[in-house]
């Protein structure tokens, strides 16, 4: 089992301290599916959890940790509120709801799920329940869609995103948003980092990637998380396999090296996985809200 202790934590840009590594739960049915596998979790020493309303597993990720007799103090639990939970009058008394879903009296850190709707009134909310500790940091995920987008809510924040989730991986780096993001001082934690589903396994048959993971005995995944990991991005590998979660928890114990780091770095191509248009994801996401 991986310690707490032997995990790494990032320091955000208001001071809070974040786990760097985390389970994540897209596509993970709500029911038996998630509650076993943050309760899995959890045994093994998973202390940071990325949910979302648009999952629909919040009460069990909630339900899990309650059982599991884990100090919640220990454990980070991310979520994200969808655009139609945007706007003034509108966001606190959705955070409100998460919480009641959760089963919490605070939130570690909560999204901006897509950038859309009214994020720049909603996120004067997101900016109250900041300062009255339901959250103790607030971000936005998937502002990457355009520079516009993002400088709308940088330009009109009193206070600026402590993080920002986008697709990254070894085949997209994405450069322009780590640049974006130093600047702003705005953590980036990473979706997909595997690929994800859509990639089919693509990153993690990559022939660069295997020789180093020879030479570690480890796997291919372990490597790519590393790599994320000593690049300085949270990290949030999605998965209910238990064997999977085992694994890709099992990365405390070794080490990239500067050749190694850069071999990977240099197999960037900013070939994303997710390609939807944001004109496209304006009228899909629009079209379907998450229920309560
Ligand atoms: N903000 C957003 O819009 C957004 C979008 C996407 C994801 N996310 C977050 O990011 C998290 C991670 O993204 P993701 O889950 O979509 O993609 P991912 O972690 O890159 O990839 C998940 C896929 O990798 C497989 N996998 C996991 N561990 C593996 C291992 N050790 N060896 C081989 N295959 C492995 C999983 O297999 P199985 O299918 O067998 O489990 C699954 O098919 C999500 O769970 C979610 O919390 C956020």
């Amino acid at each position: 089992m991986t310690t707490f202790a032997q995990q790494p934590y990032l320091t955000l840009n208001n001071g809070v301290r974040m786990p760097q590594f985390g389970l994540g739960l897209y596509m993970i049915p709500e029911g038996d599916e998630a509650y076993n596998s943050v309760k899995t979790a959890l045994e093994l020493g998973y202390r940071h959890f990325d949910c979302a309303h648009a999952y629909q597993n919040e009460r069990s990720l909630g339900r899990a940790i309650k059982d599991s007799g884990v100090d919640r103090d220990s454990i980070w639990i991310t979520s994200k509120l969808w655009p139609n939970e945007y706007g003034e009058g509108k966001t606190l008394k959705a955070i409100d709801r998460m919480l009641g879903r959760l089963g919490l009296d605070y939130i570690d850190l909560v999204y901006f799920h897509q950038p859309m709707g009214d994020f720049v009134g909603g996120w004067k909310e997101m900016e109250q329940a900041l300062a009255t500790g339901k959250v103790r940091a607030i971000g936005i995920s998937n502002f990457d869609v355009k520079d516009e987008i993002f400088d709308s809510l940088i330009n009109s924040a009193k206070v600026k995103p402590q993080i920002m989730q986008i697709e990254c991986h070894p085949y997209a780096q994405r450069k322009h948003w780590q640049e974006r993001c130093a600047a702003e001082g705005i953590q980036i934690e990473c979706w997909f980092p595997l690929g994800g589903r859509e990639s089919k396994g693509e990153i993690l048959r990559d022939p660069v990637i295997n020789s180093i993971a020879k030479a570690h005995g480890k796997s291919a995944a372990q490597v790519i998380i590393r790599w994320h990991l000593q690049e300085g991005f949270s990290v949030i590998p999605g998965t209910s396999n238990p064997d999977y979660i085992k694994e890709n928890i099992s990365v405390f114990d070794f080490a990239l090296s500067n050749v190694e780091m850069a071999k990977i770095r240099a197999l960037n191509r900013e070939k994303r996985y997710f390609n939807m248009s944001y004109e496209e994801q304006v009228k899909w996401f629009n079209g379907w809200n998450p229920t309560d």
